[in-house]
């Protein structure tokens, strides 16, 4: 079997993040989203993985390489424009072959890996696999209809949803795949979509398995989303300290503390990551934060909040919650005048000031 990740498109909903950076690129509990899908893929025995790009193939290729990181070898399949899922599945023929595969959109994020889903899928001889899960707000997903446990309505984002069963963004395939996505046209969206190929797939009396997954599962498309799967990720995590805390701090709960970084006079309630060559000092870290690498806190107060690698929060005066604060960011206290809100802060940024 092979792995197929699609991480082309555009992070617009993710913007100002995306701005500088792929949004598969973006870390969940410090650790990109997509190299937790690459190791999901791995760990079902998958070792042969291609990875679809768009615009940000440069950042993609940097950041993941030839995959012998991770012992896998690792395929670029350049995307010329984010035409659709099926479209990805289309340009990726060469890749595939006649093999069976993985399709993982390469911003979502599952509990308890697809090792399972993936065993079941080679043992039931199917031709298709999708994993559904049941969604409070099915109008944003491809969304399916079932009758005695099979598929037989696929729509994708329907303004009327008729089930509250959304596909969840992983998917499994025989060469049949190629028929469909060769047979459909693009929708409204200008899109040739994967929920038309799978429709396709049942219509022409293919078998496609569902299978409906029960654990927590993340469409990391909107920084809300981000924060809810960083706080279910952290929530997971192993507990692990490499880095040093000084006897003036204390760590309550699952705290894990990365290698080079430093906690001075500091509490840190956990869940809570805190990244290599990271200082805090004199600060609170509350739980379900995670700081990356190269960060300084210094005689300020975080919780349930992310910050990305080279940023700086000295002495902020209230607590900083629920936020979603990038690279190189600066947040500190100005003693020069006139005493006012200084800022600089890039398109689409949001603050809330008390
Ligand atoms: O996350 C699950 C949902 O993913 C499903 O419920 C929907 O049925 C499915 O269409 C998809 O919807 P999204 O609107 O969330 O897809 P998005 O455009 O965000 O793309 C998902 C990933 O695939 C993302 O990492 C970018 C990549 N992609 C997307 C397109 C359209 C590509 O690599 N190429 C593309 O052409």
């Amino acid at each position: 079997m092979k792995g197929l990740i699609l991480s082309g498109g555009k992070g617009t909903r993710l913007y100002p993040l995306t701005y500088t950076c792929a949004k598969q690129l973006v870390p969940v509990a410090n650790k990109p989203v997509l190299y937790r899908v690459i190791e999901a893929i791995k760990e079902a025995g998958i070792s042969e993985i291609g990875i679809v790009v768009g615009d940000t193939a440069p950042e993609i290729r940097e950041a993941v390489g030839d995959g012998s990181r991770w012992d896998v070898g690792i395929s670029y399949i350049p995307q010329e424009a984010p035409l659709g899922l099926a479209h990805a599945v289309k340009i990726s023929r060469d890749f595939l072959g006649d093999d069976r595969f993985v399709m993982f959109l390469g911003d979502n994020v599952i509990q308890g890996g697809i090792s399972g889903l993936i065993r079941q899928f080679e043992s039931s001889g199917a031709n298709s696999q999708i994993v559904l899960t049941r969604v409070a707000n099915p109008q944003q997903y491809g969304v399916a209809v079932l009758k005695n446990d099979q598929i037989v309505r696929l729509v994708e984002k329907p303004r009327d949803p008729p089930s509250d069963l959304a596909l969840v963004g992983i998917y499994m395939f025989d060469h049949n795949v190629f028929e469909a996505v060769n047979a459909i046209r693009p929708s409204w969206r200008g899109e040739l979509e994967i929920t038309d190929a799978i429709q396709y797939l049942v219509d022409h009396s293919y078998r496609v398995n569902p299978y409906v997954h029960t654990g927590w599962w993340i469409d990391t498309g909107a920084p809300g989303d981000m924060l809810d799967a960083n706080r279910l990720v952290l929530d997971e995590m192993e507990p692990k300290v490499e880095g040093y805390v000084d006897r003036g701090s204390k760590l309550i709960g699952k705290v894990t503390v990365q290698k080079g970084a430093e906690i001075i006079d500091s509490v840190i309630r956990g869940p809570v990551i805190i990244g290599e060559e990271t200082r805090i000092v004199n600060s609170f870290v509350g739980p379900f934060t995670s700081i990356y690498h190269h960060v300084l806190v210094e005689k300020s107060e975080i919780e349930h909040s992310m910050v990305l690698e080279h940023s700086r929060l000295i002495d902020v005066p209230q607590r900083i919650e629920n936020s979603l604060i990038g690279r190189n960011v600066e947040i500190n206290r100005s003693p020069l005048l006139p005493k006012a809100y200084k800022m600089v802060l890039g398109d689409n940024s949001r603050v809330g000031l008390l």
